[in-house]
């Protein structure tokens, strides 16, 4: 797979794991994709802490309120941020905000080489955050933000229902929409694809429908014949 978007347009949830053990130059791969990932002055204020013990894994799916599906995955990946780190720059807003912020980057981007590796992976959420740095020894002033499950996936859901573009975008203030914005845009390819696409239209149902007439005649004519 090349195409990013192709990437993040198939990419889905798994929460079904086959158990199969994940090379290590994979997960080295998807944590790479992980640090370079966008973070709010580069502050990077995350680290990652990989588990692939199956006891560990099994506290950590407990400790994700029972998703015990996890514990069936190669690896999981606990995302964790220092939060003081951004705060030391931006305040409050860095603490709170971009903290959160900078680790969803990394997270995506970890979903996103997973699924180019032709792995599946879950963004786990909800977990006891005090359970969660009680099983991993992870100190007070860092927060656990995500659980990155990958593994090999046993079953592929179905894409879910994703809202087209015309619903949730604006233009230049909230609520506002245009009808045609490739049109507004001047954006010539799509308005010359556009052309040539109705142009082939008429010429295939034009062509078509000489083609029916003259069936129609020959056949007229073969009757006579008859
Ligand atoms: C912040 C966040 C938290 C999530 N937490 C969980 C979770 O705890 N358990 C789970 O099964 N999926 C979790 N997910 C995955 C979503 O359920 C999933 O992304 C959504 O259903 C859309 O499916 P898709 O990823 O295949 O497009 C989480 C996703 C995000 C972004």
């Amino acid at each position: 797979m090349g195409d990013i978007l192709e990437l993040i347009q198939t990419r889905r949830t798994i929460k079904s794991f086959d158990g199969k053990f994940v090379s290590w130059s994979n997960i080295a791969q998807i944590l790479d994709a992980g640090r370079h990932a966008p973070s709010c002055g580069n502050v990077q204020n995350w680290k990652f802490i990989v588990v692939i013990e199956p006891t560990i894994k099994q506290q950590v799916a407990e400790a994700a309120y029972e998703q015990y599906e996890i514990a069936m995955a190669g690896v999981l990946i606990v995302i964790c941020a220092e939060p003081e780190k951004a705060e030391r720059y931006y305040g409050v807003r860095g603490e709170r905000l971009y903290t959160v912020q900078n680790c969803a980057a990394a997270a995506q981007n970890m979903l996103l080489e997973a699924h180019s590796l032709g792995l599946g992976s879950c963004w786990i959420g909800a977990f006891d955050e005090d359970k969660l740095k009680q099983i991993l020894s992870i100190p007070d002033e860092i927060r656990p933000q995500s659980i990155i499950a990958v593994g090999y996936a046993k079953e592929v859901p179905d894409k879910p229902p994703k809202y087209p573009l015309e619903p949730i975008v604006y233009f230049h203030r909230w609520r506002n929409r245009i009808r045609d914005p490739a049109k507004y845009c001047y954006d010539l390819a799509v308005l010359i694809r556009r052309k040539v696409d109705s142009a082939t239209g008429f010429v295939k149902g034009t062509a078509q429908s000489v083609v029916d007439k003259a069936q129609g005649v020959a056949e007229s004519f073969k009757k006579k014949e008859d």
